[in-house]
């Protein structure tokens, strides 16, 4: 089954890929909603809302402050190089991220679709300018625009839409890709997950990496029963 997915990738004319949070689980960065995860010791309707942020901003940002302090000590692991390394020999490849750490991008992948954000941009409330910030703690909280309202983090909460062009051209690539691979993903969050399904009815093999299973485990092509950071080079070997 290795040598049927390596060949699919060295073949493939397009390659799409869905990540989650559990490809920066080896990097130390905890998940969702594995044991230990985030929604497991706390509760997204207080954190990751529109609401909430208009009832608490600064609780708010004290959370993503915490989240970022972590991710500024993390690195990229051999998942995210694998997939930096895929880019570079795809004739034609795209990445598409739930995932909000950045941690793609320092380990040198470029065609990135960040479609839940990205919590090191800022995003002033009130002109709706945004900032690239990379200091793990902020100085103030919330943080204030050069306008003088509050920013709040550039990322998408619950009830929010994805930005419209990225998931515009998440849909054409899931949907051109003859290769997709899901990797470190619940698959329980749409309408990203729905992208699985899109690259599957429009013909692409599918490949999911995840020690896990899931609900799109059923309609994959191929299973890697492993943690990512082991499975992917191994794919792209
Ligand atoms: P989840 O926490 O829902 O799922 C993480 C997945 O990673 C699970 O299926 C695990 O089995 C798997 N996993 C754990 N360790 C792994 C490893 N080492 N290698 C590969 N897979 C591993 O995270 P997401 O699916 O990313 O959205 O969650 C989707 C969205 O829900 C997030 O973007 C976030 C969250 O609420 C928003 O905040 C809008």
């Amino acid at each position: 089954m290795l040598s049927a997915i390596r060949d699919l990738l060295r073949t493939a004319r397009s390659i799409a890929v869905l990540t989650g949070a559990g490809i920066s689980a080896e990097s130390g960065i905890p998940t969702f909603r594995d044991a230990g995860g985030l929604w497991k010791n706390f509760r997204a309707e207080d954190l990751a809302t529109p609401q909430a942020f208009a009832r608490d901003p600064k609780f708010v940002w004290e959370w993503y402050d915490w989240r970022r302090s972590l991710i500024a000590k993390a690195e990229p692991n051999a998942g995210h190089h694998a997939l930096a390394e895929l880019e570079k020999r795809a004739a034609k490849f795209t990445l598409i991220t739930q995932n909000v750490d950045g941690l793609h991008d320092r380990a040198g992948s470029t065609h990135i679709l960040k479609v839940h954000g990205d919590i090191w941009t800022l995003r002033c409330t009130r002109c709706g300018h945004e900032r690239h910030d990379p200091r793990p703690s902020l100085p103030e909280l919330p943080p204030r625009c050069p306008c003088g309202a509050i920013e709040r983090p550039g990322v998408v909460w619950f009830g929010e839409n994805l930005p419209p062009d990225l998931w515009e051209k998440a849909e054409r690539a899931a949907s051109a890709a003859d290769v997709f691979l899901v990797v470190g993903t619940s698959a329980l969050v749409y309408p990203a997950a729905g992208l699985v399904h899109l690259a599957k009815a429009s013909g692409a093999k599918v490949v999911e990496v995840n020690p896990a299973e899931t609900p799109v485990s059923e309609m994959v092509d191929f299973s890697r029963r492993a943690p990512a950071a082991e499975a992917l080079p191994l794919l792209i070997s």
